[in-house]
């Protein structure tokens, strides 16, 4: 399966993945910037993507400590997710998120 990485500056990386993956470790082994400091822990955002609008309502729906953290990431949006809380399956074949950037970890709280 495929999934896409849309960089701040408009560059798109295709990358392979296998079901199971976590997006968080396919991103980073794509070299894109997402720290994921907490490894999953839901605690530090720093994982954060913006999902492309039409595959959004693919993914199953954040949880309520997903979207509390969400809050407090820094250019969150409507179809923002944690990274590190998408487990890929085939029926996310395509996937495609942005990388919002340079994030700092804690910024604005
Ligand atoms: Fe920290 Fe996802 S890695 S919230």
């Amino acid at each position: 399966m495929l999934v896409r990485f849309v960089r701040i500056d408009g560059s798109i990386s295709q990358v392979e993945a296998e079901p199971g993956d976590r997006l968080l470790e396919v991103a980073q082994a794509d070299g894109q910037p997402l720290e994921g400091t907490c490894e999953g822990q839901m605690a530090c955002s720093t994982c954060h993507v913006i999902v492309d609008a039409a595959d959004f309502d693919r993914l199953p729906r954040a949880s309520e400590d997903e979207e509390d953290m969400l809050d407090l990431a820094a250019g969150a949006s409507r179809t923002s997710r944690l990274s590190c809380q998408i487990w890929l399956d085939d029926t996310l074949d395509g996937l495609t998120v942005r990388i919002p950037g340079e994030v700092r970890n804690m910024q604005g709280r």
